[in-house]
């Protein structure tokens, strides 16, 4: 009786339309017709869906993943964890004005389950629940509806939920969102989540007491007497295989016996928050998988997602991609990582797909487009000529300030990179409105254009030409680092020993070895950093974070960097700006004294920035543009001027910021008469 009465019912509420029934999935066909048809069982409280590939079992009406079966493997979720602690969605939340990222954490569990779609082609689930003034305080006031996909003939299944807030429900706030997987740890003993971060892995028991020593915080641990001896005196911390959600579309985990692989598969960011270059968590030690959809790592209270009464809100997160794969005994298993991220591009080029049933997710052709060219003028650089804006990143994100959507959290954000000419075209937009952000690489700031930009299906906007004027007052007198949200040119140290991961060794990966912070005591037991410009060297002799110093008896106090030049041939200067770009901040005061470091500062960050990069193993969080006007009588007209950056604040030693670059810049009188 379900499924007909099922599709009438949806039929007759429009939940979905006809054509969204016979949806044609052509580019598929090929590879489905020759498969079985997928089969939709019911059980005990449990909902079964098999494509003769892959079967996936879910506890009804909760919805949560208790079974994957594949490959002749039973199950690839942990069997000895609760059937709720297998594969889930959950939130993190708290009540409204609730200080930090902390909150209650829920496992997202439907109270009903509907058949969506049933066709031999296609089946979708549906867990859902609302909530009523009787869950106040219990759960979190949200309507969620969980959605599982399986397509004939694909080796793995879709999942994606629609979350609803309704104007009369409370306020909370939301602190983080996701699906985590928890696999079978006697399986999956080989990570992957890039070309040169994937190893096989500690095991869970290792980071236990007896195995592992906790260390700085409960995250990182020292494993001391692990399983496989050959991990002794690693760190492991979930952190350090963060990435950028740029660069964050498959990771996952390898059985070798037998081959299988199980990869989670992002194919679009639209739903993620904070924009591309947000660092987030995706696979660790558990094994366990992660698709985080919203977080405050590396961002810090300022992610929260804050709800107010009133305030009616939806949005749709995934679908994601479960792909599994196998090889056969002959040939290499970690050859699947190869085939996982062939089939990340496969399903990139689906995007946006043309089979979820909801009508909160839009297709390609209610989507719409926005293309233009971005250019950089600096007239200090080129003139009047503007040059193109090679390599920057330019994305819509809801209406705000310049750089508004690295906080950004509560919509749809997209983003592309432009070519070397600086043309961009950014397609499959949610309709709905933006504003156009873009940074360059190269160049400080944010640019923005105010004109509301309006998606309405099938639009394709052309923007022209748009010129970027980053900030610029006068000549550069000197510089330090390179101006891309990142402190990655910086000197980064060797761990200490004691610490020392070796399979993060290869450059790109050293910023990540636990416990750098403290390096810089080391390296500066005495006296803190002096940076002479015209003789030291970024690379080298300018520790990439400026952090707190660590003393004889383990307290952590503030450190003072000085910057060393020489001034002549200043003398028609009015005054001076200094460019303080920051690619972190963690409840940090950078104070600025020029000359004096008894003087009050001539400039002070106030407490600013929770991001935890320092302490996540970070090479950046948010980024921070101070454009500090200094008056000529700061300096000596001649010889050597000194710059002293403080960092005040020492309540806990991860306090601290990573610099993106500096500038000092003069400002004659007849250049500022000029423009
Ligand atoms: C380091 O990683 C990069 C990027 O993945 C890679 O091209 C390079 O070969 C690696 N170097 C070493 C020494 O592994
Ligand atoms: C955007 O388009 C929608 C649909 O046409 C319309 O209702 C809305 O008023 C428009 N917004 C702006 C700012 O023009
Ligand atoms: C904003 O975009 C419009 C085109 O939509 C363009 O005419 C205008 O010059 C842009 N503004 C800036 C500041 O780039
Ligand atoms: C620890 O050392 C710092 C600086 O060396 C000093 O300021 C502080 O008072 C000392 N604290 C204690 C508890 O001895
Ligand atoms: C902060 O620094 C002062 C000395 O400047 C020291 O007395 C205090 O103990 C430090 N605080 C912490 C938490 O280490
Ligand atoms: C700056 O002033 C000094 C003293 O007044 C003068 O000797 C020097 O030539 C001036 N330099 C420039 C570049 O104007």
């Amino acid at each position: 009786m379900y499924p007909c009465y099922l599709f009438l019912y949806a039929l007759s509420f429009g939940i979905l339309s006809a054509d969204r029934l016979c949806v044609t999935r052509a580019r598929r066909s090929s590879m489905a017709s020759a498969t079985e048809m997928v089969k939709l069982s019911f059980q005990e409280n449990h909902v079964v869906v098999n494509n003769g590939i892959v079967q996936i079992t879910l506890s009804n009406p909760e919805g949560h993943l208790t079974g994957i079966q594949y490959k002749g493997i039973d199950n690839l979720l942990e069997i000895m964890n609760d059937e709720p602690n297998r594969g889930y969605w959950d939130v993190v939340w708290s009540p409204p004005g609730s200080a930090g990222t902390k909150g209650t954490l829920e496992r997202l569990a439907g109270t009903s389950c509907e058949v969506v779609v049933e066709t031999e082609d296609q089946v979708e689930l549906s867990f859902s629940r609302t909530w009523d003034s009787s869950d106040e305080g219990k759960l979190v006031p949200l309507k969620i509806d969980k959605r599982y996909i399986l397509l004939r003939g694909l080796s793995g299944f879709y999942t994606y939920a629609i979350y609803q807030h309704l104007e009369e429900w409370p306020s909370f706030n939301l602190d983080n969102t996701r699906i985590a997987f928890k696999l079978r740890k006697d399986k999956f003993h080989y990570m992957a989540m890039s070309d040169d971060r994937q190893r096989n892995m500690p095991l869970p028991d290792d980071r236990l007491p007896g195995r592992g020593e906790e260390l700085a915080y409960p995250e990182a641990v020292l494993l001391i007497d692990p399983v496989e001896p050959n991990f002794k005196g690693q760190v492991d911390d979930k952190y350090q295989y963060a990435s950028e959600l740029k660069d964050l579309r498959v990771h996952g985990w390898i059985c070798k016996d037998p081959s299988v692989g199980f990869w989670q598969i992002t194919p679009s960011n639209e739903f993620r928050v904070g924009g591309p270059i947000k660092p987030e968590l995706n696979s660790h030690v558990g094994p366990t998988t992660l698709a985080v959809f919203a977080s405050t790592h590396y961002g810090g209270s300022d992610m929260v997602i804050k709800f107010s009464q009133g305030e009616s809100w939806k949005k749709v997160f995934g679908p994601i991609f479960i792909y599994l794969n196998t090889v056969s005994d002959e040939e290499d298993p970690l050859t699947l990582w190869d085939d996982a991220k062939n089939q990340m591009s496969i399903e990139v080029e689906l995007w946006p797909y043309d089979f979820p049933a909801s009508v909160d997710f839009q297709y390609a052709d209610q989507r719409g487009v926005v293309s233009g060219r971005l250019l950089v003028q600096d007239r200090l650089i080129s003139g009047d000529d503007c040059i193109s804006a090679k390599g920057a990143y330019i994305g819509l994100a809801p209406p705000g300030e310049a750089g508004s959507w690295q906080r950004e959290c509560k919509k749809y954000q997209f983003w592309t990179e432009a070519n070397e000419d600086g043309y961009f075209e950014i397609s499959n937009i949610i309709t709905g409105e933006y504003n156009l952000y873009a940074w360059v690489p190269g160049f400080i700031g944010d640019y923005t254009n105010s004109t509301i930009i309006n998606i309405t299906s099938g639009v394709n906007i052309h923007m022209g030409d748009l010129v970027y004027e980053p900030p610029r007052d006068g000549p550069t007198l000197w510089e330090i680092g390179f101006p891309d949200r990142s402190a990655a040119e910086f000197y980064i140290p060797d761990p200490d020993p004691i610490y020392a991961n070796n399979f993060l060794t290869n450059d790109s990966n050293r910023f990540r070895q636990y416990g750098l912070w403290d390096r810089y005591s080391y390296l500066y037991p005495d006296k803190d950093l002096v940076y002479t410009v015209g003789e030291s060297n970024y690379n080298s002799d300018f520790f990439f974070a400026h952090v707190l110093r660590k003393t004889y008896n383990d307290t952590y106090v503030k450190t003072t960097w000085t910057i060393k030049f020489n001034l002549d041939n200043v003398n028609e200067s009015e005054a001076y700006i200094l460019r303080l770009a920051l690619a972190s901040a963690h409840q940090s005061n950078l104070q600025v004294r020029i000359n004096d470091l008894n003087k009050d500062p001539v400039f002070s960050t106030g407490k600013i920035g929770g991001d935890n990069a320092i302490a996540r193993h970070g090479i950046h969080g948010v980024y921070w543009l101070f454009n500090i006007k200094i008056p000529c009588n700061y300096f000596y007209s001649y010889g050597e001027n000194l710059i002293y950056l403080t960092q005040a604040n020492n309540q806990s030693r991860f306090q601290g910021v990573m610099y993106d670059y500096i500038r000092l810049e003069a400002l004659p009188t007849s250049i500022v008469k000029k423009f």
